[in-house]
């Protein structure tokens, strides 16, 4: 995929600041700091058009990225934020559940974890969800250039269990780091757009 263009279109808590048009898009689901928003820049070739943070709890909004004026990345709040507060905790999983049940743009929902660790139930409950909605349940596993390769297959087949995965083909080790895997990554999603 050529990146000729890609901006920030809006920050929405709620339908009414949703881009109101029909426009394709991705959204990215995941534990807060597994790396969403660092997904999203790399594959842009961006350093910070979503903002990263080495502190959970960055993204607390719904951020719409538009690509190349022709569809959207959909960067999501991260859940599992254990510092969060249960109040804060309950109105981040409001806005996400909103966007996730209501939105008609919406074409994929990709889980993002962190290759280093086991899915957690929430995880699980999230890939669960995506499943039964008749989303691929595509799962980037990141932050791999953090362990050998030697460990690739042995975490995602660590992350193909707990998830209940049977098409390992669908857990895709990425690196937003060393851009490992981008172009594949780049096929799947031309798919989906297309
Ligand atoms: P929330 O917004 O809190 O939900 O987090 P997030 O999932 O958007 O994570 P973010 O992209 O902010 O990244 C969290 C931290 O992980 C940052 O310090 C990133 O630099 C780091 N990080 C993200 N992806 C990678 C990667 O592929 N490799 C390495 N080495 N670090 C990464
Ligand atoms: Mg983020």
């Amino acid at each position: 995929m050529k990146i000729i263009k890609s901006d920030l279109h809006s920050i929405a808590v709620g339908p009414k600041q949703y881009p109101q048009d029909d426009l394709p898009e991705i959204a990215f689901a995941g534990r807060s700091n597994v790396g969403k928003s660092s997904f999203i820049n790399s594959m842009v070739n961006r350093t910070n058009l979503a903002r990263t943070s080495g502190k959970p709890g960055k993204t607390r909004t719904i951020n719409f990225y538009i690509i190349n004026d022709s569809f959207r990345f959909v960067d999501l709040p991260g859940y599992g934020y254990a510092v969060a507060s249960k109040s804060e905790i309950e109105k981040w999983g409001e806005i996400i559940d909103r966007y996730l049940t209501q939105r008609e743009n919406l074409r994929e929902v990709v889980l993002v974890v962190d290759i280093r660790h086991e899915p957690t139930s929430q995880d699980l409950q999230m890939y669960q969800w995506i499943k039964s909605f008749g989303y691929t349940g595509i799962v980037i596993a990141t932050k791999v250039d953090k362990i050998s390769k030697g460990n690739w297959q042995k975490n995602v087949k660590i992350i193909k269990d707990k998830l209940g995965i049977k098409d390992t083909n669908l857990i895709i080790p990425y690196s937003s780091e060393k851009k490992i895997n981008k172009e594949k990554v780049w096929q799947v999603f031309e798919e989906i757009i297309s």
